[in-house]
C-alpha cells in the first residue's frame, strides 16, 4: 500500500494534508525519513512514525450518517447524488458502502463501512436485526393495524412479513408512528402500510440493531461510530 494511503487511513488528515507532512520530513518508515507519498509500505512489517509517534494502520471505517431525502443509498450513480458523494475525501478513500438501502425519499440512520463481514452479518436474514422507523402516515392508524403488524401482513407481491412492532404516537387524519421490523424487503415499511390501506408520507430510520441515530447530526451530516456503538452493533 502507498504511504500516503496508510497515513490518511489512520485519520491524520486528507491526502493533501498528508502530502504536506511528508514534504516537511515528519514521517519515517523503519527509522528513515520518507518524503515520497508513493512509497510502498506493508502493514504487517513496516513501522510508520509521525513526529516520532507510531502511526497505527487502520483498515476499517464505520460511519453513521443522517441521510437526507434526495440522495440514494449507493456508492455511485449516473444521475443522482449518492450518500458516498456526501463524504469527505478523507473518508471516501476507504471505499465505504452503505449497509442496506434507504429509499431516495427516506431520511435517517445509515451506516457506511468497508467492513464487508459486519455489513453481511447485519443484513443477513438469519440474524433478524431490528430496525426502527418513525413515519408520518396518511390515515387513522389503529390498534387493529398494530395487531395486524404483530401477525405479519401480506404485501402486494404475496409475501407475508415477519411480525412488526407498531407504536402509535398520534392518530388522526394523519398519524405518527414508530415501527420496528426485522427484515429489509424493498420498500417494506411503505408496503406494510399499503397492506392496511394507508400511505407513508414521511419516513425516517431511527435505529439499526444497537445503533441509534445521533440526533445532533443534521441531515447530510455524518460522524464516525464510537467504539461503544460498534460493540453494540456487533452484538445486534
Ligand atoms: N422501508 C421503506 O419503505 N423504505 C425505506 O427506505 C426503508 C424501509
Amino acid at each position: 500500500m502507498r504511504l500516503d494511503k496508510w497515513l490518511a487511513n489512520s485519520g491524520i488528515g486528507s491526502r493533501k494534508e498528508v502530502k504536506k507532512l511528508l514534504k516537511s520530513g515528519a514521517v519515517t518508515v523503519n527509522g528513515k525519513v520518507i518524503k515520497d507519498a508513493k512509497q510502498h509500505v506493508h502493514p504487517q512489517t513496516d513501522e510508520v512514525m509521525l513526529f516520532d509517534e507510531p502511526v497505527e494502520y487502520r483498515e476499517f471505517i464505520y460511519l453513521m450518517m443522517n441521510k437526507p431525502a434526495g440522495v440514494i443509498s449507493a456508492t455511485e450513480d449516473k444521475r443522482d447524488e449518492t450518500v458516498v458523494d456526501l463524504l469527505d475525501d478523507m473518508h471516501k478513500h476507504f471505499d465505504p458502502h452503505p449497509v442496506g438501502r434507504l429509499d431516495k425519499d427516506t431520511e435517517g440512520l445509515l451506516l457506511l463501512t468497508n467492513d464487508g463481514q459486519l455489513s453481511h452479518s447485519l443484513l443477513s436474514p438469519k440474524h433478524h436485526v431490528p430496525k426502527t422507523y418513525f413515519a408520518r402516515v396518511r390515515g387513522h392508524v389503529t390498534e387493529e393495524d398494530a395487531a395486524a403488524f404483530r401477525e405479519g401482513v401480506t404485501l402486494d407481491d404475496g409475501y407475508h412479513t415477519k411480525p412488526g412492532e407498531l407504536i402509535i404516537l398520534s392518530a388522526g387524519e394523519e398519524s405518527e408512528i414508530e415501527l420496528t421490523i426485522t427484515e429489509g424487503k424493498f420498500h417494506q415499511v411503505k408496503r406494510m402500510f399499503q397492506a392496511v390501506g394507508k400511505e407513508v408520507l414521511y419516513l425516517k430510520r431511527l435505529s439499526m440493531g444497537g445503533l441509534l441515530l445521533d440526533e445532533e447530526l443534521e441531515l447530510g451530516e455524518y460522524r464516525e461510530v464510537t467504539e461503544e456503538e460498534l460493540a453494540l452493533l456487533r452484538e445486534s
